[in-house]
């Protein structure tokens, strides 16, 4: 979207204009609480208790979910205020209504309570932002509890549904390759899920994670393990230096998901991927959709909380590692000169109809 040409003269002072923010904001301090309780819904499993759609009174609810009745109430009066849940003052009894459901809970094809978890999560680290502002150091991946969880509760609903139907098939030749047995690596891999789900899938192939978390592998290793995956393995491994340490020409498909702009050296591992892909390899990167310029993603469905989730997460988990800190809205356009940069010669950019957040990259070297 193109933006109007600011005039340099300070413009009038325009009362509606003040009065329609004014209301935005009333209405977006109310919002921020209902993503609050959605998320307590989610993770005290209460959404999941109303899941059927009958009518419970907050004493049966406590009951079914072991939870303290005072605190249930509570939240219950705060959905009800909300419009999240219907409630029946004359048997004083509370309704998740079923469109509701499919949207809150495993009822539907996303779950979308799943991503009110990252408001709270990204609150914890709002005073080592704070001192962020003042010392520029960025915040380090420690003080972010639950980041690998509510991340691989996240990529759940944005990869795995659509991993064999519509993210792989997006280079034609891979799904026949991936059955007859290729070499996979996936960077910045986190807990996993992805891999796993095409190690199950693809028995002939051999995949590897690499992941700079301990506790994000020590989970991958027990999950596989727990699964009876031989074809999969995952590695500690710090990727900041990727370029001079890929194993040359190594594997034929190399994936990233959510993982390139929040890495220390983003260009660094742009090049290892490219040193350690076979001559016909293909290197497939689910990462933000935005542009490199602001004023562009006005329009963006997700831009403000994107941004917000920059500050405080990817952005400064770069830079506390001493990295650039690319930030979450690094942009096509940025993407597209750092993969350039880093040799790739064939470079395609997908949409997926599923994903408002990612674009899909199909690159060869
Ligand atoms: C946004 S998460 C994505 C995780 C996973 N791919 C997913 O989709 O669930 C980014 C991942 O990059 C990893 N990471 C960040 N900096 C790294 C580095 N320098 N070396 C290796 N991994 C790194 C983080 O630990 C994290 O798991």
């Amino acid at each position: 979207m193109e933006t109007a040409q600011l005039t340099p003269s300070i413009p009038e002072f325009d009362d509606k204009r003040q009065a329609e923010f004014e209301t935005r904001f009333i209405r977006a301090l109310n919002e921020s609480g209902m993503l609050q309780l959605v998320s307590l819904g989610h993770r005290t499993g209460l959404f999941n208790h109303m899941a059927d759609g009958e009518l419970v009174t907050c004493h049966e609810l406590a009951r079914r979910s072991q939870l303290n009745e005072r605190y249930v109430r509570e939240w219950l009066g705060g959905l009800t205020v909300s419009g999240v849940v219907e409630h029946d003052a004359d048997t004083m009894s509370y309704r998740l209504p079923a469109e509701h459901s499919s949207l809150l809970t495993d009822n539907g094809d996303a779950n979308l309570a799943v991503f009110a978890q990252y408001i709270p999560l990204l609150g914890q680290v709002e005073n080592d932002v704070l001192d962020s502002f003042h010392h520029g150091k960025g915040v380090p991946y420690a003080k972010f509890h639950r980041f690998h969880e509510v991340m691989a509760e996240d990529s759940s609903q944005t990869v795995l549904p659509a991993l064999f139907d519509a993210i792989l098939p997006l280079a034609p030749e891979l799904t026949d390759r991936l059955e007859s047995g290729i070499r996979v690596l996936d960077l910045g891999c986190g807990r996993g899920l992805a891999l796993m789900k095409m190690a199950e899938r693809f028995p002939a192939s051999r995949i590897e994670g690499y992941d700079l978390s301990q506790d994000a592998i020590a989970w991958a290793r027990q999950h596989a393990s727990q699964r009876g995956l031989n074809n999969v393995t995952f590695e500690i491994r710090d990727l900041s230096d990727f370029d001079a340490t890929a194993d040359v020409a190594k594997f034929d498909f190399v994936t990233t998901f959510d993982a390139i702009h929040d890495q220390a050296k983003p260009l660094n591992l742009l090049q290892g991927i490219h040193r350690t892909l076979k001559p016909n390899g293909v290197f497939l990167a689910q990462d933000i959709h935005s542009s490199s310029h602001h004023h562009h993603d006005r329009e963006h469905p997700l831009g403000t909380l994107l941004y917000t989730i920059s500050i405080m997460h990817c952005m400064s988990v770069s830079l506390a590692q001493g990295g650039e800190g690319l930030g979450t809205m690094w942009g096509r356009e940025r993407a597209r000169d750092y993969f350039t940069r880093a040799g790739f010669s064939t470079i395609e950019v997908n949409q997926l109809p599923h994903d408002i957040q990612n674009d899909y990259w199909v690159l060869r070297p």
